[in-house]
């Protein structure tokens, strides 16, 4: 029997800018998704709808026809279509359960590369940003094309026990349709991406010192850009003025969304408790998780 499981994700900035090859700044959040192969008998063979993109990435790599029998179950505690990362969480977990099944000695390079191409399965023309994170872990300064880096400090202890996730619900746009729709306009925003740009380089810093009054001017204004080019439905724009006018900041967290639910926001403030208040007032389900934990494990 082999084990494997993967964290989820959260953008502290630079989702959308992030596919034009700007920075991105990413963090694996402590809901884990876990697979495990078992060996079976010949012909018993479970099927499901992730074997059959998985099973070919692999076969390709390996240069291989066919993989010896076995079943596989996954059990997750990332919501689905929530900007949490779910797609690239459950697809590096498989690959690697698959990989060690197939006796391939443990390389996170390696399981990193296939996830990938998972990701391209389910979103088209993804960045790359979001597989990153939930194999390597951590925090991560994602660049597309560009080297790994995961980086060598941790979410300030000040602002790390102030955040809470609020799910909006899944949005009816995929992340493929909000990336596409971006896409359209990306010449008008260009300024916009630049600016963009600014503000993680600013996060940065922030994050690590714990400058909780940067930290909030920076993710208000991130969430701003977000809006101007259009990912953020009326509805979520309403929930995050409620959270600033409270003295908070909050902004989505991966494609967002247009009509009404954008999956998960990231939201801070000193007092949780206000935070959670206003989740309690639309009725919407909240949590806290650590950020920045452990990438893909081995059990
Ligand atoms: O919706 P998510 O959590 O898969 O995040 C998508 C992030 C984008 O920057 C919009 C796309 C990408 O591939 O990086």
């Amino acid at each position: 029997m082999i084990k494997v499981s993967a964290p989820g994700k959260i953008h502290f900035l630079g989702e959308h800018t992030v596919v034009y090859g700007k920075p991105a700044l990413l963090a694996a959040v402590d809901l884990r998704v876990t697979t495990t192969v078992i060996p079976a008998k010949a012909g018993i063979h479970t099927n499901n709808d992730l074997r059959k993109i998985i099973e070919p990435i692999i076969k390709k790599y390996l240069k291989i026809k066919t993989i010896p029998p076995y079943n596989v179950e996954i059990s997750s505690q990332i919501p689905i279509g929530a900007g949490l990362g779910s797609s690239a969480a459950v697809s590096a977990a498989y690959i690697g359960t698959l990989l060690c099944f197939l006796k391939i000695k443990w390389d996170l390079n390696l399981i990193n590369k296939l996830t990938y191409e998972a990701e391209k399965v389910f979103h088209g023309n993804p960045s790359g940003g979001d597989n990153t994170t939930v194999v390597y872990g951590g925090l991560i300064s994602y660049i597309k094309g560009g080297p790994i880096e995961p980086l060598p400090f941790s979410i300030s202890p000040k602002l790390s026990k102030n955040f809470v996730l609020i799910n909006t619900g899944k949005p009816v746009e995929t992340t493929r349709q909000m990336v596409e729709m971006v896409a359209v306009h990306k010449d008008k925003f260009k300024k916009i991406f630049d600016e963009q740009e600014k503000l993680v380089s600013e996060l940065l810093p922030a994050i690590e010192t714990g400058n909780e009054k940067g930290f909030i001017r920076i993710i208000q204004e991130g969430e701003k850009n977000l809006e101007r080019i259009g990912v953020v439905s009326p509805y979520v724009k309403a929930i995050i003025r409620k959270i600033e006018k409270a003295g908070g900041a909050a902004k989505i967290c991966g494609a967002g969304g247009k009509t009404k639910a954008t999956g998960i926001l990231l939201a801070y403030h000193h007092n949780k408790k206000v935070l959670e208040k206003i989740a309690k007032f639309y009725i919407l389900p909240y949590f806290s998780t650590s950020l920045g934990v452990e990438g893909l494990k081995l059990h």
